[in-house]
């Protein structure tokens, strides 16, 4: 069973003692892009330093958050809490998530999610989620990649390193990176940008799904 709950409460202070606020400019450079959304799914946004900026810089948006693990919502509900009656939160596996019926998501959030599932259910996830999004809906992403030249070496210990340490801390399974965006392509999505960050280790990405007539 995997569980972030040991975690949840030094999750911060962890991440940034060893990549400083790295992930943090990864997770919101794209914010300002995200401002016309009106109903965001967010899919393991842990402590909720994400979804907060989101609902403090978009006051008209709602939110779906869910995670599986109990501690990292609660501390997600307490940073949230000045736009409580804009949330909704589920504790839940993602891919064990229906969605209320008529639910319509505008924008989709995963940061630093995606990399704990494994290929096929990463591509499962998204054929699920994809029935109840809007036509013109945003998909942004954030994770770790293994870039090539000379950088790849030091991006494949460290991301090595870093699911060996949530292996041992979380009982997450998988260690190795999924190809989001193969499985954003199947989904109907394309990718509209994509900033890079740590010498391309890092990259965050807005994809949309391309309008069907
Ligand atoms: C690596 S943390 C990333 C947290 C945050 N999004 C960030 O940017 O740092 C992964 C989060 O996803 C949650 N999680 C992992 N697998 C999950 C699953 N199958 N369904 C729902 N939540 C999951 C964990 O509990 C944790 O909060």
């Amino acid at each position: 069973m995997r569980s972030f709950d040991l975690i949840a409460r030094p999750y911060r202070t962890l991440e940034y003692l060893t990549l400083g606020h790295t992930l943090e400019r990864t997770r919101l450079y794209y914010l300002p892009r995200l401002l016309a959304a009106r109903n965001a799914l967010v899919l393991g946004d842990g402590d909720g330093r994400f979804l907060s900026h989101l609902l403090a810089a978009n006051a008209t948006a709602y939110a779906t958050a869910l995670d599986i693990s109990a501690r990292m919502l609660h501390l997600l509900r307490e940073r949230c809490a000045p736009y409580a009656t804009r949330l909704q939160t589920y504790r839940t596996d993602a891919l064990a998530f229906t969605a209320p019926k008529g639910t319509q998501y505008d924008l989709v959030v995963t940061h630093f999610f995606l990399d704990c599932l494994p290929q096929p259910e990463v591509e499962e996830l998204m054929r699920q989620v994809a029935p109840v999004l809007a036509p013109n809906a945003q998909w942004v992403v954030s994770d770790f990649r293994i870039p090539t030249g000379l950088m790849r070496w030091p991006a494949q210990l460290l991301v090595g390193g870093l699911y060996l340490a949530f292996r041992v801390l979380t009982g997450l399974r998988t260690s190795r990176l999924p190809d989001h965006a193969s499985a954003l392509q199947a989904a109907g999505f394309h990718r509209v940008e994509q900033k890079l960050f740590l010498a391309g280790v890092l990259t965050t990405e807005l994809w949309q799904r391309t309008e069907t007539t």
